[in-house]
């Protein structure tokens, strides 16, 4: 797979095969996240794995649209910390969002399904995954990325849109 045709079928995987992700292909996934590109190369972020069901079922319920996470065979939790950027301050949500997608494209890669379910920067949303995850001070819990083999596949689409390209200025 190219990385054009990779970023063209990557698409959100709602619903997961009953079969588990390979510790081999999680480590794969964390790699591709921490290549990312990030202001000042600080590389603000740390990451929580979750395989066990009833943590998933936890982490499903903190939001209507985190259903997913409990029928998926892991999840990966991205989380910012901010103070790592002292140099930079301000940047980490750029540096997570090039993160998460470098995961997101090594998935579509792999063949396995995800989705990106946001909870920075809502901040009840941030609360309750720092309540299940007992993250410590200083640590935002910035997604929740439900992975999984696909039992679905929806097809690539083309977005692209003309109109919303200026040339030289507005
Ligand atoms: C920052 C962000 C937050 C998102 N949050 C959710 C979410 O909470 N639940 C969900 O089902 N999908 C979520 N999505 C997935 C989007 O709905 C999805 O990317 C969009 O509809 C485009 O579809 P595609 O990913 O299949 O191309 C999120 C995506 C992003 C980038």
């Amino acid at each position: 797979m190219t990385v054009r045709e990779g970023i063209h079928q990557r698409r959100s995987i709602r619903r997961y095969a009953d079969r588990p992700v390979e510790e081999e292909q999680i480590d794969l996934l964390l790699e591709a996240a921490m290549a990312a590109p990030s202001a000042c190369d600080c590389r603000p972020w740390e990451f929580i794995v979750v395989r066990d069901p009833a943590r998933l079922a936890a982490l499903a319920g903190i939001s209507p649209y985190s259903q997913m996470a409990a029928h998926c065979s892991v999840a990966i939790v991205p989380c910012a910390v901010p103070e790592r950027q002292a140099i930079c301050p301000g940047f980490f949500p750029q540096d997570c969002g090039a993160m998460i997608q470098n995961i997101w494209l090594q998935a579509t890669e792999l063949g396995l399904g995800m989705v990106w379910c946001g909870i920075h920067p809502i901040k009840e949303l941030e609360e309750r995954m720092a309540g299940l995850l007992e993250t410590p001070e200083g640590v935002v819990p910035f997604a929740l990325l439900c992975i999984g083999y696909p039992a679905e596949q929806p097809a690539p689409r083309n977005r692209f849109e003309q109109d919303r390209i200026h040339r030289e200025q507005w």
